[in-house]
């Protein structure tokens, strides 16, 4: 087993486990030495791109982004989000998680769903790949209005079965996205491998957020995201103090000059 799944399947009872996304290197760079994951997602089509859904997110922006994140990781666990229409049957899903993993050396490979593409996570583990789930708000098969998940008791009855079928056809550990608090609580009770929430409660195993939301890069207005900092703030200082210095030829002097 991949040694730094090892340590986060570990940590399940005991410490917290930090995740965040990245897009790029000098982020991973800065994440690596406090995450314990570093995840590709899919979100950088709206984070970075402005699309109004994941769906247009391709496997190619993907590899390309993925490519920039590893130069930056040493220590964390890289996971690669498959995008929609890159899994819709176990031959294409397996051919590009490959060429994912060829090109960008992740660790591992998320894919959204439970019982619809548990053939295609077995598929996967049966050719080494590491698989994580992804279950509640699912992004990429997502219609209307965002809500919670686990409103209804069917609703609560079937995530929790899809987590346990997960976990039993090899996933490492699930993302739990917008999940209700006692549904993340009773989910995280019930399976041996840690799960990863996102607006689903302290209940959870982990915790993953979108880096550019905690730091106040990106403006959401998300009920579970927490403005961390106001990093817009630094960089307006930054780019007004440059644009002064210009206007006022202070910059660049001799010293920065050939
Ligand atoms: O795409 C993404 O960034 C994600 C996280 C929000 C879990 O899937």
């Amino acid at each position: 087993m991949n040694v730094k799944i090892k340590k986060i399947l570990k940590k399940k009872n005991k410490a917290k486990i930090i995740c965040l996304t990245s897009y790029s290197k000098n982020i991973s760079e800065i994440l690596d030495k406090y995450t314990d994951i570093i995840l590709v997602g899919d979100s950088l089509g709206s984070v970075l791109y402005s699309f109004n859904t994941t769906k247009k997110v391709n496997l190619n922006m993907i590899i390309e982004h993925s490519k920039s994140v590893r130069q930056g990781v040493k220590k964390s666990l890289m996971v690669v989000d498959m995008p929609f229409n890159t899994y819709r049957n176990r031959r294409e899903a397996l051919k590009n998680a490959k060429k994912i993993i060829k090109y960008s050396k992740a660790d591992a490979v998320k894919l959204e769903g439970g019982k619809k593409i548990i053939d295609i996570v077995k598929y996967l583990r049966k050719n080494k790949i590491n698989v994580m789930g992804h279950l509640g708000i699912l992004p990429q098969s997502h219609k209307g209005k965002f809500r919670y998940k686990g409103k209804t008791s069917i609703e609560r009855k079937n995530i929790l079965a899809d987590a346990i079928l997960l976990q039993k056809n090899g996933v490492f550990s699930i993302v739990l996205e917008c999940i209700e608090t006692t549904l993340a609580k009773e989910i995280t009770k019930k399976l041996k491998i840690p799960t990863i929430g996102i607006g689903s409660s302290v209940n959870c195993d982990g915790q993953v957020l979108v880096t550019d939301d905690l730091i106040g890069l990106n403006l959401t207005s998300i009920k579970f995201v927490k403005n961390f900092y106001d990093i817009r703030k630094h960089i307006t200082i930054a780019v007004k103090k440059f644009k002064d210095e210009v206007k006022k030829q202070k910059y660049p002097t001799a010293k920065f000059s050939y």
